[in-house]
């Protein structure tokens, strides 16, 4: 095999390392942010049927269009978030990363710049690359949270094409204020992208940016069923916008990109939502004893509106991640000096987080600030 250095790669791309957690194998793996709970079993017994009734014309393309998954999600939606959103309005692909991407290859590409507030979603500058669309790192706080004056400056001086916002952010887990999103909406002439892959597991109260949507054409929300819904595997993640961003990223998606065994298993879901959606108050329960323990163990958290929970302060993160994968706890190193993320899940998950972390903190917290030195 040559070496990367060898081949004709596009210059950007050169030097650049591919996305992807530390595959380790350990008895606890709270790093990808995936629901652990197994699917309902009646959903189990309806996949099993849909599959088999969908195999039986895999000699056929599956619908270009998906049609019939559109419209469950947008009644999904629309019965979730309050908001009415038509079918037309919708548009699925294989996990919401493809959305990104049809999203970037139609509203980005060569000359054109996209803007993220970092931390979050490293995908997203990746997948800008990815479509030869130029990155720009946006500002956040010392906290985490978007100094909205800050982001609309940036927003006027940039001229960004695609601007993301991630709400609730990953990796640091808060909610994004609807006030922000509106301001920096109004503030770019471009696309902005309302990334809300974990909105299922926010705190009440906290409004989805699909009530937005009425009045703002340019205003993309896009959500998985990677999280909530735990169903990582399948793939499938969809967006909520006005139709005629739908009527775009059919000139950009390849044809018949979502195959027929992911329609039919994604359209078993929606019937099975009360089930499922029981698993998102149970993990957002385990979220909330994550966050309440920290404090017991000389430790902080970022409030989490999401699946999981940002904790420091740890003087080296590397070494404290490494010595809660010695007790079997695989946790994120999200490369933030001084934290780690860590997954909420089952009880058991959290017993076994709380007690590996109990018995390493004493030697690896700090206080705020000292492990930036
Ligand atoms: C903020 C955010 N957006 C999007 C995704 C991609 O999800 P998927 O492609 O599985 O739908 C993730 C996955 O971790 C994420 O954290």
């Amino acid at each position: 095999m040559v070496s990367l250095d060898q081949l004709p790669l596009r210059p950007e791309l050169r030097g650049r390392t591919p996305y992807g957690a530390p595959q380790v194998p350990a008895t606890y793996r709270l790093n990808t942010n995936e629901n652990p709970h197994p699917l309902p079993v009646e959903l189990l017994a309806d996949l099993g049927a849909a599959l088999g009734h969908a195999a039986l014309e895999l000699n056929r393309y599956p619908d270009r269009d998906a049609v019939a998954l559109r419209a469950d999600l947008a009644h999904y939606l629309s019965r979730t978030s309050g908001e009415a959103v038509e079918p037309a309005q919708v548009w699925a692909a294989n996990g919401s990363n493809e959305i990104l991407q049809q999203v970037l290859q139609a509203f980005g590409g060569a000359g054109r710049r996209a803007l993220g507030f970092t931390p979050s979603y490293s995908m997203h500058p990746i997948i800008s690359a990815g479509t030869g669309t130029g990155w720009v790192d946006g500002h956040r706080r010392a906290d985490f949270t978007i100094d909205v004056d800050a982001a609309v400056a940036q927003v006027r001086e940039l001229r960004p094409d695609v601007v993301f916002v991630t709400s609730p952010n990953n990796p640091t887990g808060t909610a994004v204020a609807l006030e922000t999103i509106t301001a920096i909406h109004d503030a770019t002439e471009g696309v902005v992208v309302v990334d809300e892959a974990y909105a299922e597991f926010a705190r009440a109260g906290t409004p989805s940016a699909l009530t937005l949507l009425p009045g703002r054409p340019r205003l993309i929300v896009s959500r998985t069923m990677s999280k909530a819904f735990g169903m990582a595997g399948l793939r499938l993640g969809y967006l909520a916008a006005d139709a005629a961003v739908v009527d775009a990223l059919q000139l950009v998606r390849l044809p018949y990109h979502l195959g027929s065994l992911t329609q039919a298993a994604a359209r078993a879901a929606p019937a099975h939502t009360d089930a499922l959606l029981a698993t998102v108050d149970a993990v957002k329960a385990e979220r909330d004893r994550i966050v309440e323990a920290l404090p017991q163990l000389g430790l902080t958290s970022v409030p989490s509106d999401a699946n999981f929970v940002l904790f420091g302060h740890v003087a080296d993160a590397g070494k404290a991640w490494q010595a809660l994968l010695d007790r079997g706890v695989l946790v994120r190193d999200v490369g933030l000096p001084g934290w780690l993320r860590v997954t909420a899940g089952t009880a058991e998950e959290t017993d076994a987080f709380l007690t590996a972390l109990s018995e390493i903190a004493a030697d690896h917290r700090t206080t705020l600030g000292e492990s930036d030195a």
